[in-house]
């Protein structure tokens, strides 16, 4: 049954939410068990679908997942199974993270490759070209990305670009291949160093996390461990812009401040007053917001999974916004929902001119995935009259107890049924 939103606007947000772990680490984190026998623990994983989704893939593998709250427990065999099928994988694309994490473990992988995208192509040929370096042979066969390795060994791979996840997926092969893997030009996200924390964590040697250069002296073996996901700073950041936005005062909690540097200024730059806290940060705006330039960039640039956030402020801000996207080709298709809620914007190629109106117009808004489903319920917060945004199984993917979150800093929001 489908369901959306009802979002009313003219609310200021205020008051204190607490953000839970990181959708974009606990996936990998859990991927990781595979790489040792025994029972892992990952602790503050968030409720939402792709956990679940990510314990049927691991179970397809042969291990065995309990969830419990935000507490999961993998306990994965001896010999894993190497096939990840289509019925596992074609749920959610993050799934392709146990390609790493199985070649090194069984030297064998089979995994399914997801469907499209809405947010453009998103191919693993950096992914492949990186475990063919460290001995693997890797093709696409039957709608499948197979890798085989008798021998998996250290190499000197440099990323064309920083992908996030084709360094989890190197990196989760040569924890366990002979020698030493540097992987140059390596992502650089907090999501990562987590990782890589969790890597150590069970035995592994990999130096280098958060910078651009990571070493990996490979291990014969790792052990389980116990393991905490860090905040999530996309979810943090949402409710940050959305404070912003509607003029509120809003204090989050549960996530490392240091995770948004950029995003934090861009957001003073914005007009708001912005206090880092010991487990979180604050954001007052008093006026309404000026008009700020965004570029999105790998980290520690501005996230691409913030850009429809940005568009949504710079849609009510005082002046004209440029906003550039430089990750994901086709992330602005969701700017044309905005138009739909009176935004005045425009896009070029990869470049967005928005030039700012005191306020939006409430309008039926469809999410076309997890982020842009997110700007246009805070769109829907600073239009006046009620915004029907639909489609919203993409921001329950991203955004546990979305709805409640919301309410609880005084957001008009109702959930019904589309039937
Ligand atoms: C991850 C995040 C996603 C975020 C993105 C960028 C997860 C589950 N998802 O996605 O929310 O928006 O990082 O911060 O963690 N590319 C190639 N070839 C490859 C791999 C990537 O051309 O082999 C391109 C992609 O098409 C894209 C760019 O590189 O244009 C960045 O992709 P990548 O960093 O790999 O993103 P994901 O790991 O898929």
């Amino acid at each position: 049954m489908s369901e959306h939103f009802l979002v009313t606007g003219g609310n200021r947000l205020e008051g204190e939410v607490l953000v839970g772990g990181a959708k974009n680490s606990v996936l990998k984190l859990m991927a990781a068990a595979l790489l040792a026998e025994g029972t892992t623990v990952v602790t503050n994983c968030p409720d939402i679908l792709d956990v679940p989704l990510m314990a049927d893939v691991l179970r397809g593998l042969g291990c065995e997942v309990e969830l419990e709250d935000s507490e999961v427990r993998i306990t994965t065999p001896a010999e894993p199974k190497y096939h990840a099928d289509f019925d596992a994988v074609k749920q959610f694309r993050a799934s392709v993270c146990v390609l790493g994490p199985l070649v090194a473990r069984c030297r064998r992988a089979v995994v399914a490759l997801p469907g499209g995208d809405a947010i453009g192509s998103r191919p693993l040929d950096m992914h492949q070209s990186g475990l063919r370096l460290l001995g693997a042979r890797s093709e696409i066969e039957h709608g499948c990305v197979v890798a085989e390795a008798d021998d998996l060994h250290g190499a000197n791979i440099r990323l064309v670009f920083p992908s996030v996840g084709a360094t989890e997926n190197i990196l989760m092969a040569a924890v366990l291949a002979r020698g030493e893997t540097v992987i140059d030009n390596a992502a650089r996200e907090p999501e990562i160093v987590d990782l890589c924390n969790m890597l150590n964590e069970m035995g592994a040697k990999v130096s280098g996390g958060g910078t651009s250069t990571l070493t990996i002296q490979g291990v014969r073996k790792l052990e389980p461990t116990t393991h905490r996901v860090i905040g999530d700073r996309i979810v943090a950041a949402t409710w940050g812009v959305a404070a912003s936005m509607t003029r509120g005062d809003v204090r989050v909690r549960g996530v490392n401040h240091k995770h948004l540097g950029l995003v934090l200024d861009k957001l003073r730059t914005a007009g708001a007053e912005v206090t880092p806290e010991v487990d979180g940060f604050r954001v007052i705006q008093r006026e309404r917001p000026k008009a700020v330039n965004f570029a999105t960039l790998p980290y520690p640039g501005f996230p691409t999974d913030l850009q429809p956030m940005a568009i949504g402020l710079a849609a009510v801000a005082e002046g004209t916004s440029m906003i550039t996207e430089n990750v994901f080709e086709s992330r602005f298709r969701f700017v044309e929902e905005m138009i739909r809620l009176g935004a005045d914007a425009r896009t070029d190629g990869h470049h967005a001119v928005i030039r700012g109106v005191p306020v939006l117009s409430s309008a039926p808004v469809w999410s076309s995935d997890i982020r842009a489903g997110a700007g246009l319920v805070l769109a829907g917060l600073v239009a006046d009259g009620t915004t029907e945004v639909h489609d919203i199984f993409h921001i329950d993917r991203g955004y546990p107890r979305f709805v409640e979150n919301l309410r609880g800093l005084g957001g008009v929001i109702e959930r019904v049924s589309s039937e």
